[in-house]
């Protein structure tokens, strides 16, 4: 159950309003089911990426926004002293699936079933590794407006929001970049998921100021403002997931890595467009395609944080349609769905209010982002709603947000 979700197909906006809501509703589920007041109340955002897909893992750039969609866990240390020989332990409520988890503290949680307590189960892990325990069990409940399965990284959310709650129990603060890259390595150990660290970083250090053009390999961030005071950021669900993505998204690290190793480089943030055609025979067809997607797309989304700051959104749209297109051939992460999105978006055009679009984040389906004129949403909507059920018989569902604050502690009567 996603609380507070708009599923019908009209864009909606949450913004803080949004989050002083979910965080009230999630104090108030906690307290009927462990009849105590939360202690905590721990918000991590989702995140759109505006252009630089499929780049983190090669350390490369990337331009996202978190969302103001988050999930928020209410939590307090467990009722009543340990009973003799039982185990500190977090017990987690996921309101999302209505099911709880026991996650142990003294010892090193497994992965296994169910799959969606295997984020917290990692980030527990990753405390452990620093030496970082709680003192005592928890109680900890979860309530989420991220979409599930959407590519908006509703599992970063997941992950950061636990880390956020776990400092507060245990009293550290540790710094942004480590917990992200604590977050980063229950994916990769508990979910086996390898992604990069855009997610995460994004759910960390989400700024209301504007998109953060991220570099990962000096691993550093930089908020942009989005100058243009027209411009909003619409995103559209295709609800779709293809399955093949999983296999598909290591296949892509591992052809990028592979480009690597014939240009005689430690990544691909060292290649250029130039070093990458002179050893197209070496590399052979799909991993120099591979390889040309990234340092096209490295390229064009320092260009689009220069444009975005600059006003010029013409040129950021612009920027967005080429990414869509390296994403869809030369990088082979799109979906039919998707590309229709796209098409409609640029259909309509500048002329109706669409400045740019692509597809956001792994790819397989999921999201498109689009950057659009205030004015013009509603018909814009519209005929996206429309010429999708048409074309593919389902629905679109669509939200606009603004760029939103990365993880916080949020007072426990809900106040953010
Ligand atoms: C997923 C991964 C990220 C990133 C994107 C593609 O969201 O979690 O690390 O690689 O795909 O840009």
């Amino acid at each position: 159950m996603l609380i507070a979700d708009d599923n019908g197909s009209g864009p909606t906006t949450s913004g803080k309003q949004g989050l002083a809501v979910l965080a009230r509703a999630a104090a108030r589920a906690f307290a009927t089911r462990f009849g105590t007041a939360p202690r905590w109340l721990a918000a991590a955002p989702g995140r759109v990426n505006l252009i630089g897909e499929h780049t983190d893992y090669t350390g490369g750039f990337a331009l996202p926004m978190a969302i103001d969609r988050y999930t928020v866990i209410a939590g307090a240390p467990a009722a009543g002293p340990l009973a003799a020989g039982a185990r500190p332990r977090l017990h987690f409520h996921s309101a999302a699936v209505n099911a709880s988890q026991d996650i142990p503290l003294d010892e090193l949680p497994r992965a296994g079933e169910p799959r969606w307590a295997n984020y917290v189960r990692g980030v527990v892990a990753g405390f452990q590794a620093r030496g970082l325990r709680p003192a005592a069990s928890l109680d900890a409940l979860a309530v989420s407006e991220v979409p599930l399965g959407g590519g908006l990284s509703s599992s970063a959310a997941l992950e950061v929001a636990t880390a956020t709650l776990l400092e507060a129990a245990i009293g550290a603060t540790l710094d942004g970049l480590d917990k992200a890259r604590l977050c980063r390595q229950a994916e990769h150990d508990y979910a086996h998921v390898p992604c990069g660290l855009m997610d995460q970083l994004t759910a960390v250090l989400g700024e209301e100021s504007g998109p953060l053009l991220l570099d990962f390999d000096a691993e550093r961030a930089r908020p942009v403002p989005i100058a243009d005071p027209s411009v909003r950021v619409l995103i559209c669900n295709s609800n779709v997931r293809h399955s093949l993505g999983d296999g598909e998204y290591a296949k892509r690290r591992r052809d990028c890595e592979e480009a690597a190793r014939v240009l005689g480089i430690g990544s691909l943030r060292g290649a250029t467009v130039d070093s990458v055609d002179a050893a197209r025979a070496a590399l052979g067809p799909v991993v120099y395609r591979r390889a040309r997607h990234v340092v096209t797309e490295n390229a064009r989304t320092l260009a689009a944080a220069d444009a975005l700051a600059a006003g010029d959104v013409g040129r950021v749209g612009a920027l967005m349609y080429q990414s869509h297109a390296s994403l869809r051939d030369d990088f082979e992460v799109s979906c039919v769905e998707l590309d229709t999105l796209v098409d409609v978006a640029r259909d309509v055009g500048a002329a109706g209010g669409v400045l740019g679009a692509r597809m956001t984040g792994g790819g397989f389906g999921g999201c498109t982002v689009m950057l659009v004129r205030a004015d013009r949403v509603v018909a814009i909507v519209d005929t996206l709603t429309r010429e999708y059920q048409r074309r593919h018989g389902r629905a679109m569902t669509s939200f606009l947000s603004r760029p939103a604050r990365g993880a916080h502690l949020i007072a426990p009567d809900g106040t953010p």
